[in-house]
C-alpha cells in the first residue's frame, strides 16, 4: 500500500506540546485513513546542523526538520506572514514584501525539498498544505520526483487583481502549476485560481478537466473542510458539565453569553466585532447587564508589527468599551488571551447563546462549524456568521452578516437573543445537518480520490454534494491500488 506523505509546517505530535493550528485535526484525519508521514518543523531553530529526526508510530509517523536560523525568519515571519498572509486574505495594503524575504522562503522550500528527498519513495502519495509551501512540488520536480503531488490552501485565493499585486507571482504562483491537484476551500477560491492560470500562465485547458502544462495536467478543485461533527457534540454534552464551564456559568449570574473565539489576527475581524458589539449595548440598552461577551483570543505572530499594533487597538476597546458600559457588578467584555483546550471550547460553546464568527476574510473558518456541531438540538445557539468566512457558502441557515457594516451586526446579535425557540431548531437543524454531510472525514477522500484519479473533479463534486455521503460509515481509502 502506498504511503501519505504529508507535508506542513507545523506539525502536531502527540503528547510533544507542539501543534499546527487549524490544520491538525483535518491532517489527523486523513493520515487515520491512510496510514503514512506527516512532515514539517521541529519547531527548533539551527545555525550550525540542522537535524532532521523520524517518531515512528501507527498509522502515522513524524519526520520532524530542523530548520536554518537565518532563513527562518524571513521565511515565516517574512515572506509566509508579511507578505502571502495578508495578499492572500484581500489585503495588498498591509504587504512588506523584501527580496531577502523571498530569498529565505525560497531557501525553506528547498530545504524541505532536500529533507523529503531523501524518504521519499517512487509511489508515495504527497499532500502539501497551506501557503508556505508554494514552491514546494517544483523544487521536487527538479530533484527528479514524479509522484503524485497534491497541493491545498487553508486560506482564501483572492482574485487576480489581487494576487498579481505580488511582487514574482509569476515565479511563486505560476510554481503551483507544478502540483497534480491544487485544492481550494470554496468553489470562488478555485475560480480565482483558474483564471490567474488562465489569464498568467496561458496554458491551455479549462477548470473542470484541468490545465496542460506541458509536463502534466494540473488539476483544481474545491475541497470544504469539515469537523468532526457527531464526536465534537458528545465532547460538547460532557464539558458543560465541567466543573469549569460550571464556573464560568455561574460567574455570569443568569446573564446570556455571547462567545467568539479567534487567533489575534486582523483577518479576523476583531476590531470590527467589538465596534459593533458596541453598537448593539448603545441601540439595544435593555440587554446591558444582561449579557456578556467572551472573547477568547490567543496571541499569534506577536513579532510581526501589524499583529502588536492589533494588539493594542483590542485591548483599548476592550477598556473603552468596559469602561463606558460596565458597572461594578458586570463586565461586558471579557477579553482573555489564553489558549483553551479543544474540549474546554466545546462545552463553552454549548453554553452560549450565540457565537460571533465575523472575519473578514477566512479560508472556512471551523469555530463556525463546530459551534453548530456542540449545540443542543432542544435548545440551540445561533451562529452569526461573516459572509466573507468560506464556511458562510455551506452554512446558509447562520444569521450571516456583513461585518464591516457595525448596525447590522448589532441587528443580528439582538435578533439571535430573542430569537424564538423554533427559529432556532430549525436553523440550527438544518446547520447541523449541512456539516455532517461534509464531516471531516469527507475531505480527505475527495481530495485524495481527485488526486489520485479515482474521482474526476465532477465525481468529487458530486460525492460531496449527494445527500448522506457523510461520514456514518467511514470509508478507508487505499491509496496503494490507485
Ligand atoms: C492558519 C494557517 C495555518 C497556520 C495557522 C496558525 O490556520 O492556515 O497554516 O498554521 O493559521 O498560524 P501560525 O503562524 O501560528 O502557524
Amino acid at each position: 500500500m502506498a504511503r501519505l506523505v504529508v507535508v506542513s509546517n507545523r506539525v502536531s505530535v502527540p503528547k510533544s506540546g507542539t501543534r499546527a493550528g487549524g490544520l491538525e485535526v483535518a491532517v489527523l484525519a486523513a493520515l487515520k485513513r491512510n496510514p503514512g508521514i506527516w512532515f514539517g518543523w521541529s519547531g527548533r531553530l539551527s545555525t550550525n546542523v540542522l537535524a532532521t529526526r523520524e517518531i515512528k508510530g501507527d498509522p502515522v509517523s513524524y519526520v520532524l526538520t530542523d530548520l536554518p536560523k537565518e532563513a527562518y525568519d524571513e521565511f515565516y515571519y517574512g515572506f509566509a506572514n508579511r507578505v502571502l498572509w495578508p495578499i492572500l486574505h484581500y489585503r495588498l495594503d498591509l504587504a512588506e514584501f523584501s527580496r531577502q524575504d523571498l530569498s529565505g522562503y525560497t531557501k525553506i522550500n528547498e530545504h524541505f525539498a532536500d529533507e523529503l528527498h531523501d524518504i521519499l519513495k517512487p509511489d508515495d502519495i504527497v499532500w502539501v498544505h497551506d501557503y508556505h509551501f508554494l514552491l514546494l512540488a517544483k523544487a521536487l520536480r527538479e530533484r527528479g520526483h514524479t509522484n503524485r503531488i497534491g497541493f491545498f490552501l487553508h486560506t482564501p485565493f483572492p482574485p487576480v487583481e489581487i494576487i498579481t499585486g505580488l511582487p514574482h507571482h509569476e515565479r511563486i504562483i505560476s510554481a503551483l502549476c507544478h502540483y497534480d491537484l491544487v485544492g481550494f476551500q470554496t468553489e470562488t477560491d478555485a475560480r480565482n485560481f483558474a483564471r490567474y492560470v488562465e489569464n498568467e500562465c496561458r496554458y491551455p485547458g479549462d477548470r473542470r478537466s484541468g490545465y496542460m502544462t506541458g509536463e502534466r495536467t494540473v488539476r483544481i478543485g474545491d475541497f470544504p473542510v469539515g469537523v468532526e461533527v457527531d464526536s465534537f457534540n458528545k465532547m460538547a454534552r460532557r464539558a458543560i458539565r465541567s466543573s469549569f464551564v460550571e464556573g464560568v456559568l455561574q460567574s455570569l449570574s443568569g446573564r446570556a453569553m455571547i462567545i467568539g473565539v479567534d487567533r489575534l489576527d486582523y483577518s479576523k475581524g476583531i476590531e470590527n466585532r467589538l465596534a459593533a458589539f458596541e453598537q448593539f449595548l448603545g441601540t439595544y440598552p435593555e440587554w446591558r447587564d444582561n449579557v456578556t461577551f467572551l472573547q477568547i483570543t490567543p496571541k499569534s505572530r506577536s513579532e510581526i508589527p501589524e499583529y502588536k499594533q492589533m494588539e493594542m487597538n483590542v485591548s483599548a476597546t476592550v477598556g473603552r468599551v468596559n469602561g463606558m458600559y460596565g458597572e461594578a457588578s458586570w463586565t461586558p467584555i471579557r477579553y482573555v488571551n489564553r489558549a483553551h483546550t479543544r474540549t474546554a471550547l466545546s462545552g463553552l460553546y454549548r453554553a452560549a447563546r450565540a457565537a460571533l464568527v465575523t472575519p473578514l476574510r477566512d479560508g472556512m473558518n471551523l469555530v463556525a462549524k463546530e459551534f453548530v456541531a456542540a449545540q443542543d438540538a432542544d435548545d440551540p445557539g445561533v451562529l452569526i456568521l461573516s459572509r466573507f468566512a468560506g464556511a458562510a457558502v455551506e452554512c446558509k441557515p447562520a444569521l450571516l452578516v456583513n461585518p464591516y457594516d457595525n448596525e447590522a451586526v448589532a441587528a443580528a446579535i439582538h435578533r439571535a437573543l430573542t430569537m424564538p425557540l423554533e427559529e432556532r431548531k430549525a436553523r440550527h437543524n438544518a446547520l447541523y445537518d449541512i456539516i455532517s454531510k461534509n464531516d471531516i472525514n469527507e475531505w480527505p477522500i475527495r481530495f485524495l480520490s481527485a488526486l489520485t484519479g479515482t474521482a474526476t473533479m465532477d465525481g468529487a463534486a458530486e460525492a460531496s454534494s449527494k445527500p448522506g455521503s457523510g461520514t456514518r460509515q467511514p470509508r478507508r481509502l487505499s491509496v496503494g491500488n490507485l
